[in-house]
C-alpha cells in the first residue's frame, strides 16, 4: 500500500534541511519497502511570494490527502511588515488547524556527546530525556475575540482570548495520559490556575482524567515554577503536558537544556494519526542558504513521522540509531560548535552524507 508524504520546505533553512530529511527517507523508503511518495508544496513566505497566501488551495488540497507531512520551517524578515493576519506564521497556524492537529509532542533528549553544550552545567543534564505534550490547535493561539481596536480617543488596544473546553482539554489530556503509561508511568500537567480561570478547568478537567489511568502518577505545577524547575532540575520531568503558549515557551527552554534547537524535532497529530513533522527550531533567516545549518532535528522529525503516522518504526528506529552514531563519531554543525574542541565542524549537505553512511553501515 503506497503511502504519501508530503514535504514543505518553506523559508530560510527550511529547504535546505528538509532536502536532507528526503534523502534519508528515500533511503530507508527503499531499504524499508515502505512504498512511500514522496510531493512537495508551498508553505508560509514562498507560499505568499508564488501563490499569494501562506497556505494556499494547491497546498491544502495535497495536504488533506497526505499520510504525513514534513514541514522545515516559515517566515523570515522580508515578510515581517505584513500585518499580522498575512504573516507566513498564519500560513503554519492554518495547516495545523485545518487539519486539525492537536497533539503536539515535543521530545527534549540529551544525546550525551552534546552535554557540554546545555546551557546548564553537564551534570544538571545527564539523562535527560523529557517529552513535551503541548495543545495546538486551542487557547489564546485560536481564542476569539481578537484583534486591535480604538477607543473613542483613538488609543489602541490589542486583545486575545484564552479559551479551552472540557473535550479539547480532555482529548490532549488522554493522549499525554498514555504518553506517560508508555514512558515512566508520570505526568505533570503545566497551569497557571492560581490565576486565569481557562486553566482551573484545565486542571480540573486533567483531574478528572485520573481514574481512566490509575498506573500513571499526575502532577500538577503552576507555569512559572515550570519555567524555573526546568533550568533548576530538569530530570525531574518525563511528560509534561499543557496548553498552546505555556508549550510554545516551554519547549524552548526545554530545546537549550539538550545543546541546540537544533537537534530538536517535533510531532502534530491529528485524532486520525496523520500528522505534521517540524524540526523545534524557526527560518534562521541569518544563516539561510549558507549550507551551514543543523539538519538532524529535521530528519528526527521524518523518524517521527515514520514512527507515528507511516506504520514504519523499524525505518524510524533506524534513522534515530544513525543519528546517534553520527554524533558518537563526533561531528557537529556549527550550532553545537560549543560541545567539544576535538569535534569536527561539518555543514548541513555532509551532516546529511553522514546519517545516510551510518544507515548503510547498519
Ligand atoms: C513553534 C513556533 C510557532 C508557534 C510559530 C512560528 C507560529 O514558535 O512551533 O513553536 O508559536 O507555535
Ligand atoms: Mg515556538
Amino acid at each position: 500500500m503506497t503511502r504519501s508524504v508530503l514535504l514543505l520546505p518553506g523559508d530560510g533553512i527550511g529547504p535546505e534541511v528538509v532536502s536532507e530529511a528526503r534523502r534519508v527517507l528515500e533511503s530507508v523508503n527503499e531499504r524499508f519497502d515502505l512504498e512511500l511518495v514522496f510531493t512537495e508544496g508551498n508553505l508560509g513566505g514562498i507560499a505568499i511570494d508564488l501563490e499569494g497566501q501562506a497556505y494556499p488551495e494547491s497546498t491544502r488540497a495535497v495536504a488533506r490527502e497526505a499520510d504525513a507531512i514534513v514541514l522545515g520551517a516559515v517566515g523570515g524578515p522580508k515578510w515581517d511588515a505584513l500585518p499580522a493576519a498575512d504573516r507566513p506564521e498564519r500560513g503554519l497556524l492554518a495547516i495545523r488547524s485545518d487539519l486539525d492537529l492537536f497533539c503536539n509532542y515535543r521530545p527534549a533528549l540529551l544525546f550525551p556527546e552534546l552535554a557540554g553544550a546545555s546551557s546548564l552545567r553537564s551534570e544538571l543534564v545527564s539523562g535527560l530525556d523529557i517529552l513535551i505534550v503541548r495543545e495546538l490547535t486551542g487557547g489564546i493561539y485560536f481564542g476569539e475575540p481578537r484583534g486591535i481596536t480604538s477607543n473613542a480617543e483613538g488609543i489602541r488596544e490589542g486583545f486575545n482570548t484564552d479559551r479551552y473546553n472540557e473535550t479539547e482539554i480532555r482529548r490532549i489530556g488522554r493522549l499525554a495520559f498514555e504518553a506517560a503509561r508508555r514512558r515512566s508511568g508520570r505526568l505533570c500537567s503545566v497551569d497557571k490556575a492560581n490565576v486565569l480561570e481557562v486553566t482551573m478547568l484545565w486542571r480540573e478537567t486533567m483531574e478528572s482524567l485520573r481514574e481512566e489511568y490509575p498506573d500513571v502518577s499526575l502532577s500538577h505545577m503552576y507555569v512559572d515554577n515550570a519555567a524555573m524547575q526546568l533550568v533548576r532540575q530538569p530530570t525531574q520531568f518525563d511528560v509534561l503536558v499543557t496548553g498552546n503558549l505555556f508549550g510554545d515557551i516551554l519547549s524552548d527552554i526545554a530545546a537549550m537544556l539538550t545543546g541546540s534547537i537544533g537537534m530538536l524535532p517535533s510531532a502534530s497529530l491529528n485524532a486520525e494519526s496523520r500528522g505534521l513533522y517540524e524540526p523545534v527550531h524557526g527560518s534562521a533567516p541569518d544563516i539561510a542558504g549558507e549550507g551551514k545549518a543543523n539538519p538532524l532535528a529535521t530528519i528526527l522529525s521524518a523518524a517521527m513521522a515514520l514512527r507515528y503516522s507511516l506504520s514504519a518504526a523499524d525505518a524510524a528506529n533506524a534513522i534515530e540509531q544513525a543519528v546517534a552514531s553520527v554524533l558518537t563519531q563526533g561531528l557537529i554543525t556549527a550550532d553545537l560548535a560549543a560541545v567539544d574542541p576535538e569535534a569536527t565542524l561539518v555543514g548541513t549537505r555532509a551532516m546529511g552524507d553522514a546519517v545516510l553512511s551510518a544507515l548503510q553501515a547498519q
